[in-house]
Order: structure tokens, then C-alpha cells, then sequence
């Protein structure tokens, strides 16, 4: 066989078969990208709609309204935004009950109380200064000893954890501000043992 004739058959053999694969572009099918669009156009539309403002569904619930800091929550010692209910929890619940109902014969209910619910000057003065000796609440006689907080919390925290009290389990009283217990500090300044009960205290309402 010569060159030639090699040649033509192998040129014959090409011709047969199939031509070589090769990659070629193809373009994206329509259902992927008007999918694409759909998800995207669905995204831009949930950001506008999303219900921010509202209650959650998930999450501990709380709302941006609730996590804004509240006008009887004002600045105090530390210069921040004071929690009243988180002073609470930390200082008085031990003894006053997360109810504020106290313990009977030892420790006086906040709720309902007279004093509380009392002289703004006078309640901030009793939690700056504490009180010791026979002490009538609701009626009931007490004769414990209340720790003073002037030197433990600042004026904004009292005001804040006051205004809570105030405002709980039923008792609704106004707002306490941190002049009022600015005011109340210096009255009493010159206080070096806490109240002696009632001789010492005017009692609300009488
Ligand atoms: C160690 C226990 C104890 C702690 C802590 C305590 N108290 Fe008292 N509190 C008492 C006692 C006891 C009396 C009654 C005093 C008496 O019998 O002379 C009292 C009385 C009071 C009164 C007046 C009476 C009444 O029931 O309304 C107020 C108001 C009060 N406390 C608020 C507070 C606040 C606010 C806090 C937290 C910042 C606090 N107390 C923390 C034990 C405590």
C-alpha cells in the first residue's frame, strides 16, 4: 500500500466517525434564572415588609420599645441607662420577695404598701438610709432592720429601682426621678444611723 492510498482511507475513516466533542457554551435555562430573579425580588420584598417594630415571634420576645431606655430609668452614678427591675433582683428581692409581698412578720410587703406608695422624698430617704425598729406596714408590725443603700447605690439607681417598685403589682404610683433622690440625699445627710421605725418616720397618709 502506498502513501497515498494510506492517506485516502485514513481521510475516509475520518469522514466516517463522529467529530471530536467539544466543549461549547450553553446558555443558563431560563427557569434558573427567573428563579434566581424570584428569590431575590421575594429578599428585597421581606426587608421592606420584615415587621421590625413588632412583637417577635422568636427570641425572648422583647421589642425594640421595650429594650429603650425608660424615662424613670434615667442616668445615675455609673452614667449608663439604670434597669430598676435588674436593682431590684439584685438588692431587695432577698427580702421583699420577687411578689413584693415579703415574708409575714419578717420582712414587709412593697406591694400595696403605704410607704411606698407614699411621699416620693420619703421612700427614696428610707431606701438611702434604711430603717431599724418597730416599723407598721398594712397594719402588720415589723421589726427588722433595712439596710441603707446611700452608700451602694447611686441616685439614678435608686430612682430606677423605686420607679419599678412603684409601678408593680398593682401599686401604681408616679415615676421617682434621680433629683428626687438627689434631694433626698442631701436632706439627709447628716443621718449617721438609720430611722428608728415609725417615731423617727412620718407615717403616709397620717
Ligand atoms: C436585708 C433585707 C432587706 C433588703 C435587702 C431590703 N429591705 Fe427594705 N425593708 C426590710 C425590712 C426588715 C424593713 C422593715 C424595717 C423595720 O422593720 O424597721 C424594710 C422596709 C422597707 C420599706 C418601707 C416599708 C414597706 O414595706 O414599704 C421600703 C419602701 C423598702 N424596705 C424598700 C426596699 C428596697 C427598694 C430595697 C432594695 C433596694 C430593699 N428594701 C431592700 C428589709 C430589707
Amino acid at each position: 500500500m502506498d502513501i497515498e492510498s494510506e492517506k485516502r482511507q485514513a481521510a475516509a475513516a475520518r469522514l466516517r466517525e463522529h467529530e471530536e466533542p467539544h466543549e461549547g457554551q450553553v446558555p443558563i435555562p431560563k427557569l434558573v434564572i427567573v428563579t434566581v430573579a424570584l428569590i431575590f425580588g421575594w429578599g428585597a420584598w421581606y426587608i421592606t415588609q420584615a415587621p421590625i417594630n413588632q412583637s417577635p415571634a422568636l427570641g425572648d420576645q422583647r421589642t425594640e420599645a421595650d429594650l429603650r431606655p425608660k424615662p424613670g430609668g434615667a442616668a445615675g452614678g455609673g452614667g449608663g441607662v439604670v434597669d430598676g427591675a435588674a436593682v431590684f433582683q439584685s438588692r431587695c428581692v432577698a427580702c421583699h420577695q420577687a411578689t413584693g409581698t415579703g415574708l409575714p412578720g419578717v420582712f414587709p410587703p412593697l406591694a400595696d404598701s403605704e410607704w411606698v406608695k407614699g411621699d416620693e422624698k420619703q421612700v427614696a430617704s428610707i431606701v438611702l438610709r434604711g430603717i431599724t425598729g418597730t416599723l407598721t406596714v398594712k397594719g402588720g408590725k415589723y421589726a427588722g432592720a433595712m439596710p441603707p443603700f446611700a452608700d451602694q447605690l447611686g441616685d439614678g439607681e435608686i430612682a430606677a429601682v423605686l420607679t419599678y417598685v412603684r409601678g408593680q403589682w398593682g401599686n401604681g404610683a408616679q415615676a421617682i426621678t434621680p433629683e428626687t433622690v438627689a434631694a433626698a440625699r442631701a436632706a439627709t445627710a447628716s443621718m449617721t444611723a438609720p430611722y428608728a421605725g415609725d417615731s423617727d418616720l412620718k407615717a403616709p397618709g397620717g
